[in-house]
């Protein structure tokens, strides 16, 4: 009887005319490795061999070459040989320009519209804060940041630099002060920690440890704190999904990220979502690295969550028609399948074209589209979640993207790769799941940084930067309304050109989350008459500081420990903080004033630090 062949024959038989040159090293190759070698060889790979040399020449290389193979066939859900069947899939439906939403049509989903500082808005604030313990926060962080250009990792850059707090720095506070308000509401209860999971890659992941370990993880215990890493997937060369070889290095499968949908597989995989269910967590909030507004819509939004008990509650804002941000919409096909979805701007005008409305993507009475903007915060409940994740174990519908050289689309013009999106979790939902909207003001909720200087210059007008600058005075904004609101008198704003970018400057105004949450913590804090000239910088750190009949012109700045009690009057008048222009290409500068085109020159301001408990005044 014949000896069953070993996995080493099996591969011998496949290449020795298919693919002489991993014919002839295969007396190298690990049983493992040589299982990989077939898989490769049977999906139709052997190109990538195509320059290998006789075995004795950088064998150590051919090794790593299988490591790394090894690598990206473990952490796909069905391996390697998966990978290339979906994106052949793909590619042919790309090529063919088959739409994925063919046999939908959209119409304009359920969702809660919010108005800053109203009585419902009030109301689920509240009950947001109330429920704000029982969440867990998941900030996907894994991204490149090409179009940013900046040299380090998104969450260290500051989120404004009047105080530098980096976003990181800035989420971390937003958590912890939740955490402490919705703990403080409920009394009796055993204190809750809020837990906080950052997704990483290859590319962010060790600076990501370091910014937390240098800074005593910006007084979260680092117990609260798990890092996941999501892995690359391998690049594809062409329609056939050939795997692209690095250009710098025969030996290596060039990699790019696999998108922010990883995040639901990781979550699921690494058990962090049995676990939190465990601990009685309820609500997972989903953010991305660089909106410094966000958390001024987690309150409200989150109370719209509990209140209308929605499985995914995605955070939006006012959009308008054609404008380069995905739509929320309800898309139910011929067949009665349903879903609530964010549609790509590209895809909601074709898609609106082709069944209701042959202008495609207008906007309604309201001036603005009847689809709201997906800003890609979602909320989502936990037990509903896992559920759906034991189905699925967080596998996300891919999409490919190639950047064709000509209409034949024959060829790339570089390698492409399998993406997936955190916010396509709800395609595979059922019909019945409650998935619903928040929608919020724009300068209360979002500004992300994504642009360059040299690219945000170049946004036509009227629509976002999203850039340093426009992040930067964004949170400046959002502070000056929300005091406008409380009945501050807060100054116009200039206009002011900075990197080739017109933006609108008021007064700096910056408070740390633990100061207020939310419009109720302000309006409890801030008596009397109380103004702030346009050239004023008024910065908030302590918690208990309460302004009473303030009127600034120039710049102050309050700390003080939680047992301190400060009460700011009077009319405080100095030179100030004044915003001087710089040139993005002054390379004398550090990069992360560069990119905002000014830097901060403190000539004078008031400034209050109270160290020992008591209650104290600050007036000039
Ligand atoms: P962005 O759209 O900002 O993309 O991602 P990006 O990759 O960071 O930047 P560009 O496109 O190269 O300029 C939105 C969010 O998703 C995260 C990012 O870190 C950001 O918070 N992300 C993106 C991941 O976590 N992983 C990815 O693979 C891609």
């Amino acid at each position: 009887m014949a000896a069953a062949s070993t996995i080493t024959d099996q591969l011998a038989n496949l290449t020795i005319s298919e693919c002489p040159n991993l014919h002839k090293n295969i007396s190298i190759l690990s049983p493992q490795h040589a299982e990989l070698a077939k898989v490769l060889i049977e999906m139709e790979q052997s190109h990538l061999f195509g320059e290998w040399p006789e075995p004795g020449i950088d064998d150590d290389q051919k090794i790593a070459f299988f490591d790394q193979v090894s690598r990206l066939d473990a952490s796909y859900p069905g391996g390697l040989a998966q990978y290339i069947k979906n994106a052949r899939e793909l590619l042919t439906d790309s090529k063919a320009g088959k739409n994925p939403f063919d046999g939908f049509t959209p119409s304009v989903p359920t969702g809660e519209n919010l108005t800053f500082a109203d009585e419902s808005f009030i109301k689920y604030e509240e009950t947001g804060l109330k429920e704000a313990k029982n969440a867990a926060f998941v900030l996907v962080a894994g991204g490149l940041g090409e179009r940013l250009g900046y040299n380090g990792i998104k969450v260290a850059l500051p989120s404004e630099t009047t105080t530098g707090t980096c976003f990181l720095q800035l989420y971390i506070e937003y958590i912890l002060a939740l955490q402490e308000a919705s703990c403080s509401l409920a009394e009796g209860e055993p204190r809750k920690e809020i837990p906080f999971a950052i997704m990483t890659s290859d590319d962010t992941h060790t600076r990501t440890l370091t910014l937390l370990e240098s800074n005593g993880y910006f007084g979260m215990k680092p117990t609260q704190v798990t890092l996941l890493k999501q892995e690359k997937v391998a690049c594809l060369a062409d329609n056939d999904a050939r795997l692209a070889v690095d250009p710098q290095n025969k030996y290596r499968i060039q990699t790019k990220p696999h998108g922010h949908g990883d995040v639901h597989s990781l979550l699921y995989s690494s058990g962090l979502l049995s676990k939190w269910h465990g601990a009685g967590v309820k609500w997972v909030l989903f953010f991305q690295d660089t909106n410094g507004l966000l958390f001024k819509a987690i309150p409200a939004s989150l109370g719209v969550s509990a209140t209308k008990q929605y499985q995914v509650n995605s955070l939006a804002v006012p959009r308008k028609a054609k404008e380069a941000i995905g739509g929320i919409a309800k898309l139910t096909h011929n067949d009665g399948r349903a879903m609530v979805i964010n549609v790509e701007y590209n895809q909601l005008d074709p898609l609106l074209r082709a069944t209701i409305n042959p202008d495609g993507d207008v906007n309604c009475e309201t001036g603005f589209s009847p689809f709201p903007g997906n800003i890609n915060q979602l909320i989502l409940e936990l037990e509903s979640y896992i559920e759906e994740l034991k189905k699925t174990g967080g596998g996300i519908k891919e999409f490919v993207n190639p950047k064709y050289k000509d209409a034949t689309k024959t060829s790339f013009k570089s390698s492409t790769r399998l993406e997936c999106m955190m916010q396509d979790y709800p395609q595979t939902l059922p019909p019945t799941a409650r998935v619903g909207f928040t929608v919020m003001d724009i300068w209360l909720a979002y500004a992300p940084v994504k642009n360059n200087p040299e690219d945000a210059a170049k946004v036509p007008k009227g629509n976002p930067y999203h850039s340093a600058t426009s992040g930067e005075m964004a949170i400046y904004r959002a502070h000056s309304l929300i005091l406008k609101k409380v009945g501050v008198q807060v100054a116009d704003p200039v206009m002011q050109v900075f990197n080739g970018q017109e933006v609108e400057v008021w007064p700096r105004i910056v408070w740390k989350p633990k100061w207020a949450l939310t419009y109720s913590d302000v309006k409890r804090k801030i008596s009397g008459s109380c103004s702030v000239s346009q050239k004023s910088t008024m910065v908030i750190k302590g918690r208990n500081v309460f302004i009473e009949g303030l009127a600034l012109d120039g710049a102050l700045l309050v700390d003080s420990i939680d047992e301190a009690e400060v009460k700011v009057e009077g009319s405080v008048q100095n030179s100030g903080w004044i915003l001087e222009n710089v040139d993005y290409k002054d390379e004398t500068l550090p990069e992360e004033i560069r990119i905002r085109g000014f830097k901060i020159n403190k000539v004078e301001q008031l400034e209050g630090n109270f160290v020992e408990p008591g209650k104290y005044s600050l007036k000039p």
